[in-house]
């Protein structure tokens, strides 16, 4: 199953549309449902309206109804298994993925849980409050 994320991350990576950082991001998920979702980086001129590859495959599962993601695989051209920006991790947390596997294009990756990749994370417990 992580080797097939994995590749599906990487084959995500190729759209990734990068005309100003020249930096593509792939991404793949796993849900519940056994289905998988991609994503990858869409930049844009205005560049604060760019988004991640990672937050793009997990806004297409939720919009397809899927809340649950049992793993999900990100790559990147980076010396190490690549790090996923702060805003990614915090919509990993609120999807609470127990899996994320981080690589980089050489084939070398990384497991993580979200909170690993994200301790002490604002969460929906203190809105209740
Ligand atoms: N990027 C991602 O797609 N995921 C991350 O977690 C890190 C950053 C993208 C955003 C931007 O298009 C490019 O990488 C450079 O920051």
């Amino acid at each position: 199953m992580e080797e097939k994320l994995y590749r599906a991350a990487l084959e995500a990576r190729q759209n990734a549309y990068v005309p100003y950082s020249h930096f593509a991001v792939g991404a793949a998920l796993l849900t519940a449902e056994g289905e998988i979702f991609t994503g990858c980086n869409v930049e844009n001129a205005s560049y604060g309206l760019s988004m991640c590859a990672e937050r793009n495959a997990i806004f297409a599962a939720v919009s397809k109804g899927h809340r649950e993601i049992k793993a999900l695989c990100v790559v990147a051209d980076t010396k190490e298994p690549v790090a996923p920006c702060g805003a990614c991790r915090q919509v990993m947390g609120e999807f609470a993925i127990p899996l994320i596997i981080l690589g980089n294009c050489q084939g070398k990756t990384k497991n993580y849980t979200w909170h690993e990749l994200l301790p002490e994370a604002f969460a929906a417990e203190v809105l209740s409050k």
